[in-house]
């Protein structure tokens, strides 16, 4: 029998590291919502970034295939710990070899890629805003919706 997937994929998909939410009204926090266009897959993925631009802390939601939540779960194991501008390169590529995805499955970590993006851009578009208003409020918590 010919597998499909690659055991990475299967492992991370029936274990996916860093599931969960981080708090978004957090200065310290940049979140990253994207969707694939082809299959309508939503991920969500957050960053916790400390004073010196370092990816402290890494969570992810995804719905969506397979691919997708392997994939987001693989990247929030390997850009923790690096800094933003290492994170920003990280390729939808390097995610589909180090996972054996198949070029169908391409666009799934692309997903990654784009959230990571996503997560980068409101982190520092959150952190301008803030040091333009003065001085880094605490973080509030945050307001569950009804
Ligand atoms: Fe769309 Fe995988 S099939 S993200």
């Amino acid at each position: 029998v010919k597998r499909a997937y690659h055991e990475k994929v299967i492992n991370h998909y029936e274990s996916p590291r860093n599931v969960g939410s981080l708090n978004k009204n957090d200065p310290n926090v940049g979140t990253g919502l994207v969707g694939a266009p082809a299959c309508g897959d939503v991920m969500k993925l957050q960053i916790m970034v400390d004073d010196e631009g370092i990816i402290k802390d890494v969570k992810f939601k995804t719905f969506g295939c397979g691919s997708a939540i392997a994939s987001s779960s693989f990247v929030t194991e390997h850009i923790k710990g690096l800094s933003l501008e290492q994170a920003g390169q990280v390729k939808n590529t390097e995610i589909a070899k180090e996972l054996s995805l198949p070029p169908v499955k391409l666009h799934c970590s692309m997903l990654a890629e784009d959230a990571i993006r996503a997560a980068i851009r409101d982190y520092k578009t959150k952190r301008s805003k803030l040091t333009a208003t003065g001085p880094i409020p605490e973080a509030q918590p945050e307001v569950a919706m009804a």
